[in-house]
């Protein structure tokens, strides 16, 4: 199957009530695990890249040669997207001739009128490419490749202005952080992601920091209408964690144990896993 755009995904999502999940990649291994369990289990999937990601990769071309030359490879079925993840105003330009399904402009840095024109930029650009469009009011906290954010309260006129400009997705800062939640974190402000789903109409939302987020918060943002919830870190550990745990065990040294293949297969094992916990937690399996 080609790649496809978010939109449909996702309206479909916010319909039914579950979430999509964006699974954030960062090489071949975490492309490969994203996809498999997705397959295995019948569910949709996005596949987020940071632009810090893509420089990584060896560029947005690369990625997107990646991942359709897997799919095929692999005989996926299930709906893809590709997503940039936070682009900058030039980094969406250039995942868009690249090739990306998907985008999120990150223009929430910005001044609001600057945000307003640059994300309207975006989205004529996109939409005439038919590519679907994020854009993001409220900064969400922590640090995301070098991007640093104390982490906002979203305002609501300012989400109505930004989701008006025919944005097909839209993330907004309700307390929710990249990276690891601190013990004092204060939770998710339910009141004021109530109050943007009333103000942004049926525009499925976006909960960014899925690291982590318990599966009751998980769950009631889903119920107002969060239709996309982004993981990234949560894979890392998994995969650190278990690469760790092949090397402490000395296995590196026994036999052909050093040989790359053997190296990361832990790691790409325990990608599978937390991805499949969340398909299964956002409700999204066998809904491909
Ligand atoms: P985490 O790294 O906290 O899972 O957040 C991922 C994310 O929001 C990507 O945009």
């Amino acid at each position: 199957m080609a790649l496809v755009s978010a939109k449909e995904m996702l309206n479909k999502a916010r319909k039914e009530g579950y979430a999509v999940a964006q699974i954030n990649i960062n090489n071949l291994e975490w492309t490969q695990s994203a996809l498999k369990a997705a397959q295995e289990l019948n569910s949709p999937i996005i596949l987020g890249v940071s632009e810090g990601a893509a420089r990584y990769m060896g560029g947005y071309r690369t990625v997107v040669c990646m991942v359709k030359e897997l799919m095929k490879h692999y005989n996926i079925t299930i709906p893809v997207a590709l997503h940039l993840d936070h682009g900058s105003y030039k980094g969406a330009f250039e995942a868009l001739e690249a090739g990306f399904s998907s985008i999120m402009f990150d223009g929430s840095h910005y001044p609001i009128e600057e945000n307003v024109a640059k994300t309207r930029e975006v989205v004529e650009k996109a939409h005439a490419m038919g590519v679907s469009v994020e854009a993001e009011v409220g900064g969400i906290g922590g640090e995301e490749d070098g991007v640093v954010s104390s982490g906002e309260l979203a305002d609501v006129e300012e989400c109505k202005m930004v989701a008006s400009l025919g944005v097909d997705l839209f993330a907004a800062g309700i307390g929710n952080i990249h990276g690891k939640y601190p013990d004092n974190w204060a939770g998710l402000n339910f009141e004021l992601l109530a109050e943007i789903s009333e103000a942004v109409g049926r525009i499925p939302l976006v909960l960014h920091g899925g690291t982590g987020i318990p599966e009751e918060q998980v769950l009631k943002s889903i119920s107002l209408g969060v239709a996309k919830i982004n993981v990234n870190t949560e894979c890392q550990l998994a995969f650190a964690s278990a690469v760790r745990e092949y090397i402490l065990a000395g296995k590196d040294l026994e036999g052909k144990g050093y040989d790359p293949r053997r190296l990361l297969k832990p790691g790409a094992e325990a990608i599978i896993e937390v991805v499949k916990e969340k398909l299964t937690m956002f409700g999204s399996i066998n809904k491909a």
